[in-house]
């Protein structure tokens, strides 16, 4: 064979061998497609079947079930850390400790972003930080809520302060988009340290019972620290911080029903804040009278009623979907609807501490006030207050300052403020409680309402001191007296006729004259002059 002869020989062969390579190699799509299987398996086999031996789904299951089927856009799923101490050079994780993306619910966009604890307990680095505030910063510029899924050790450890100032730069996103873009939390596992401060700044926090925990420090520092013993469930699970602490507005027993109450949550409210909540399609009549509200309101002035069956009767059925339930029950806040449109609902709860204000509902009542004037969804309100709660422990805690809050979130709140009075409305609490001279647009009066400085035995009391103390029968004298208090200013007419409540109407009525009201509001404009930003008591 002639050297010429040999070479095309070799030649072929070795074209042979590069089709047979070709044959067996993977081609583009291919080794795409293995990446992104394999971005998805997060920390790997063996530790998403201990994440579901706990009880819990992985990050991606989370979002498969709250996203409606088929629309996750996933982002940055090939994103990986650049930390090289402590042997993090030698870990690969594309996509890092969390999902982010968009998608829909029922049909609506959302952004999301999931802790993914397979891959190092979840834990914030820099690249994590970097993609949570990636979808945040789309969030606010599109103007699209955020959901965040929280499952996380925290800072990253091997990566020191860069963890810091991720976290740092989320907690700055967190407040950038407080007011534009509804923002809420699920934690589905731990939260601790200064992790917990990002959901602290978002509008809802959804808790799971036994599997989440949040606390900034843990059961081991408090009992170094101070001695004192206490479980995690104790300290920082679902049941305290929606009971007890207030921090959390939702406790659920499973991971399922804190997603699906999330999507619920979200059917009420308006992509952003130039935007109007959603409106159902109606499924209630909006003419119907129930004749039973007549009856709510007991004969004797302090007997307890529960004003939930008053707004359960009055807006859509089955549509109030309550907040922070367990917390400060004196108050109760919630969305519903009235023919179909979002309201956001307050109302004393006479059932609980005669309904009075005190620390923790005007806390509460004024930061529900808030989100619903900062996402334009119009608030009605329910009084039957007597008054706020007496008591140095009250005061010596701040029930001023505090109570300030509410007074200061109905007064600066601009979306339609629709106000009932179903029976007491006295003192500083009448005022309070979305009245006319803060703002009310429409204010009513059941004919059961009281409206006064105070009751009508304080009142007395006060007025009557001299005369009382020299009476031959004090105790007739001063029923004697409570009565005719109660015939000059304990009934709706004297607020009446000046105007202060805009009519006084018959229970049955109020949900038909609520929704005309609505109506009737539709078109509020409300131009306050330009200024940085108030100072609320905080
Ligand atoms: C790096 C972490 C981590 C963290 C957990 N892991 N937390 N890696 N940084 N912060 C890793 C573990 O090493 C382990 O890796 C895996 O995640 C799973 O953790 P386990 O301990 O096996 O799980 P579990 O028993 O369920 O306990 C979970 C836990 C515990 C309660 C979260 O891991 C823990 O206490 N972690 C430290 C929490 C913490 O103190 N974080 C800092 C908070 S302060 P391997 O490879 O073994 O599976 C903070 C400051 C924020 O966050 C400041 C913002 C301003």
């Amino acid at each position: 064979m002639s050297q010429e002869e040999s070479d095309a020989a070799d030649s072929e062969a070795a074209d042979e061998t590069e089709t047979d390579e070709e044959d067996t190699a993977e081609s583009p799509v291919e080794e795409l497609r293995r990446r992104r299987e394999n971005s998805r398996k997060g920390g790997g086999e063996a530790r998403i079947e201990r994440q579901h031996e706990k009880g819990k789904m992985t990050a991606h299951e989370r979002v498969k079930y709250l996203l409606d089927d088929g629309t996750f856009t996933e982002i940055d799923p090939f994103v990986e850390h650049r930390a090289t101490s402590f042997g993090m050079d030698e870990k690969e994780f594309p996509g890092d400790a969390v999902v982010t993306g968009y998608g829909d619910v029922d049909g609506r966009k959302i952004f999301v972003f999931a802790h993914d604890f397979t891959v190092l307990g979840g834990s914030v680095g820099e690249v994590v930080a970097e993609k949570i505030c990636k979808v945040m910063d789309r969030a606010i510029d599109s103007g699209v809520p955020v959901v965040g899924l929280n499952d996380s050790g925290g800072a990253r450890i091997q990566e020191g302060v860069d963890s810091l100032v991720g976290f740092a730069k989320i907690f700055r996103r967190n407040t950038e988009a407080s007011g534009l873009i509804p923002q809420i939390s699920a934690i589905m596992g731990p939260c601790a340290g200064g992790a917990t401060y990002s959901p602290a700044l978002t509008d809802f926090t959804f808790m799971v019972q036994d599997t989440s925990h949040m606390f900034i420090t843990g059961p081991d520092v408090i009992e170094t620290v101070t001695g004192e013993e206490v479980s995690f469930e104790e300290l920082g699970g679902a049941v305290t911080h929606s009971s007890t602490s207030g921090v959390a507005h939702f406790a659920e027993e499973s991971e399922e029903e804190a997603l699906d109450h999330i999507a619920r949550l979200l059917s009420y409210l308006p992509a952003n804040n130039v935007e109007d909540p959603p409106r159902v399609e109606p499924w209630d009549d909006p003419e119907r009278a129930d004749d039973e509200l007549a009856e709510i309101v007991p004969d004797a002035p302090r007997k307890p009623y529960d004003m939930k069956d008053v707004i359960g009767s009055v807006t859509d059925e089955g549509s109030f979907f309550e907040v922070q339930e367990n917390f400060a029950k004196n108050i109760v806040v919630g969305f519903a609807r009235l023919d179909g449109h979002s309201v956001g609902v307050v109302a004393n709860n006479p059932r609980v501490n005669a309904g009075t204000l005190d620390i923790e509902s005007s806390q509460k009542g004024a930061r529900f006030v808030r989100f619903c004037d900062a996402f334009n969804i119009p608030i009605v309100t329910f009084e039957d207050v007597p008054g706020f709660m007496p008591g140095t422990d009250q005061e010596h805690n701040g029930i001023i300052r505090h109570g300030a809050k509410l007074l200061y979130a109905f007064s600066e709140a601009t979306v339609p403020l629709l106000t009932v009075i179903t029976r007491k409305a006295y003192g500083g609490a009448y005022c309070v409680m979305s009245s006319k001279h803060i703002g009310g647009d429409v204010n009513y009066a059941w004919p059961t309402a009281e409206i006064a400085v105070m009751g009508p035995k304080g009142a007395v009391n006060v007025l009557y001191r001299e005369e009382l103390a020299e009476a031959d029968d004090p105790d007739a004298r001063r029923q004697e007296l409570i009565d005719e208090y109660r015939e000059e200013f304990a009934n709706p007419y004297s607020a009446a006729d000046r105007g202060f409540v805009d009519d006084v109407i018959e229970p049955a009525e109020t949900r038909a004259r609520l929704i005309d009201d609505l109506q009737m509001l539709k078109g509020k404009r409300s131009e306050a002059p330009e200024k940085k930003h108030g100072n609320i008591p905080i």
